[in-house]
């Protein structure tokens, strides 16, 4: 198990982001941030505590000096316009961070590992949908965000890329359960609250069965979950 004592959290001040920096904080890690310099003053009460280096998250200066020390690296992969922000942010979080340090990524469920994940129909018109519009718009690039998760598949780094369903906000409900593919019935209910999606990328950095694996999330007390608790 990775010895974790100081984190990198890219796209600290995002709603993920912060609640990654709650949770690591409350382990006891030391934490830096990189964050885009307009939102340095969304994670103001945490001023005092963490270390935060404004930046674009795909700006490889940035993300070199942020993660030069540090056991573990928390990114959020946000596929916001056409400037390869999600692989740029991927590749420079693999290119500088130490041997041996763990990372973990979020996505959601629209990145597949291995092909063997069924989407419904209504989600791949979705998805099919957001795409083109994000396109259109310049505004935001879904085809980058699986290009970064391509390229962390294919890393021999200890990456761990964990794919999300839908969120809320909510009191904890503790862990999320997690399988292998999008489709499993466990999952069913595709539903889970932010700060539990925070914690289980905060939690993976010890978990060394996530090493190499995309699991996909829902909330522990989700209909689905509970139906299905003992399946994994
Ligand atoms: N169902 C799903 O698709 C799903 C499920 C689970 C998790 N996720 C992951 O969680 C992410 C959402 O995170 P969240 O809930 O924390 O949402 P959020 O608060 O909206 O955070 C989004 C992140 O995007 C950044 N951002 C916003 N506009 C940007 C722009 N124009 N250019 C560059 N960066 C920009 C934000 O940075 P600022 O603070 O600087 O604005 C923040 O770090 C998704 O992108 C995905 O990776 C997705």
């Amino acid at each position: 198990m990775t010895n974790i004592s100081k984190v990198c959290i890219v796209g600290a001040s995002g709603k993920l982001g912060q609640y990654m920096v709650e949770h690591s904080l409350e382990r006891g890690y030391e934490v830096v941030g990189v964050c885009r310099e307009q939102s340095v003053e969304k994670l103001d009460r945490f001023q005092d505590r963490i270390t935060i280096n404004p930046g674009a998250t795909n700006n490889r200066e940035v993300i070199q000096q942020s993660v030069a020390e540090c056991d573990g690296v928390l990114t959020v992969l946000v596929p916001w316009g056409v400037q390869q922000y999600s692989s740029g942010t991927a590749q420079a979080v693999l290119d500088y961070a130490k041997p041996g340090a763990r990372l973990i990524y979020s996505c959601g469920w629209h990145i597949t590992m291995d092909g063997k994940d069924k989407y419904s129909q209504g989600f791949l018109i979705g998805m099919k949908i957001s795409s083109f519009l994000g396109r259109l718009t310049r505004m935001v690039d879904i085809d980058d965000q699986v290009e970064a998760c391509n390229r962390i598949f294919a890393s021999d780094t200890l990456w761990t890329v964990v794919r999300g369903s839908g969120l809320e906000e909510g009191e904890s409900q503790g862990l999320p359960v997690w399988s292998r593919h999008v489709g499993d019935p466990i999952l069913e209910s595709d539903i889970t609250r932010r700060t539990d999606f925070a914690l289980f990328m905060v939690e993976a950095l010890q978990n060394d069965e996530l090493i190499h694996e995309a699991p996909a999330i829902v909330g522990s007390q989700t209909p689905s979950a509970l139906a299905h608790a003992g399946d994994n």
